[in-house]
């Protein structure tokens, strides 16, 4: 089947979720293919991680229906999500950092039905494969046993993400794994999803950048304030559009002209200039 053809792996319907009066997902409907990477946009509080969270089994919709492989599902917790094989990786990486990298990688991995190959922990053969998924992400550990808070956070990330695709993920979820990062350790980090993406693995990447976003982007699905406006390919959604609908790229403009009313006041007008740079850049 061709990609495009391919049924979903993913797929919510008309998804609704509340937080008291907060209406943090109002009817949104999106599916996942195999193999494709969807960059999930929108500005803070858009509700990219409620939605996310939803298809993690760590919140139930108030409304609306999730289907995996078209069928149904009510998760009542992550663990459900990753029975299934769909496997998040939060900001807040769920790792221990005193802990080793390797024990770390097989970390809540305890062998289940499909997930997991281990029936007792061997650290000699542990820490090769840990070495060996890590060498594949171009990362040399030279000390499995190194503990993890001794880490980078590109090289935490990346240990959470090889980790879950070594457990046979077929979804990963990624809540902004590149945002706290440096250029070069982000390039690890997209490099390793493109990766896991040519392995059949689908992707949902949050980010607010949009040079992490494009180049691995295969589709793109904007939130604003809890609603989608729809999921676009990169011909149907060019680079600058895309850029100018995820990050607001009129509230910079208004903010420009706003400053520069009180131009008089040097420090201000230097801030205008640079927010003229910026929404240029953008
Ligand atoms: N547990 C909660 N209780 C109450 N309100 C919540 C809760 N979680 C999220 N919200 C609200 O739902 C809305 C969407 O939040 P969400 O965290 O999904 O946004 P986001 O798109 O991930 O934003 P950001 O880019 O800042 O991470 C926000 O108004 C937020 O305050
Ligand atoms: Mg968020």
């Amino acid at each position: 089947m061709s990609k495009n053809g391919a049924s979903p792996i993913l797929e919510v319907r008309s998804i609704s979720k509340y937080f008291g009066s907060v209406i943090a997902l109002q009817e949104v409907s999106l599916e996942l293919r195999p193999g494709e990477v969807m960059c999930l946009l929108g500005d803070n509080g858009a509700g990219k991680s409620t939605l996310i969270k939803i298809l993690s089994g760590v919140h139930r919709a108030d409304a609306g229906e999730y289907l995996v492989e078209g069928v149904p599902v009510h998760f009542e917790s992550p663990r459900d999500a990753l029975a299934l094989g769909i496997a998040t990786v939060y900001q807040d990486l769920a790792m221990i950092p005193l802990m080793g990298i390797s024990r770390n990688f097989f970390l809540g991995s305890e062998p289940t039905a499909g997930w997991g190959i281990f029936k007792r922990f061997d650290m000699k053969r542990a820490n090769q494969i840990a070495r060996d998924e890590m060498a594949k992400m171009g990362i040399d550990i030279r000390d499995p046993e190194q503990a993890v808070g001794t880490l980078s956070g590109g090289e935490r990330q990346s240990v959470a993400i090889a980790r879950a695709v070594y457990f046979g993920a077929k979804v990963l979820i990624l809540d902004e794994p590149t945002s706290a990062l440096g250029v070069k350790q982000a390039g690890t980090v997209l490099r390793y999803v493109a990766k896991a993406r040519s392995q059949g693995v689908a992707v949902i990447f949050i980010t607010h950048n949009p040079h992490h976003a494009y180049p691995i982007g295969d589709r793109f699905t904007i939130l604003k304030r809890g609603r989608t406006l729809g999921t676009f390919t990169k011909q149907e959604l060019p680079r600058e559009e895309m850029i100018r609908m995820m990050s607001g790229g009129e509230e910079l403009e208004a903010l420009e002209h706003e400053l520069r009313e009180f131009s008089n006041d040097t420090m201000l007008a230097a801030m205008a200039d640079s927010l003229h740079e910026e929404s240029k850049a953008l």
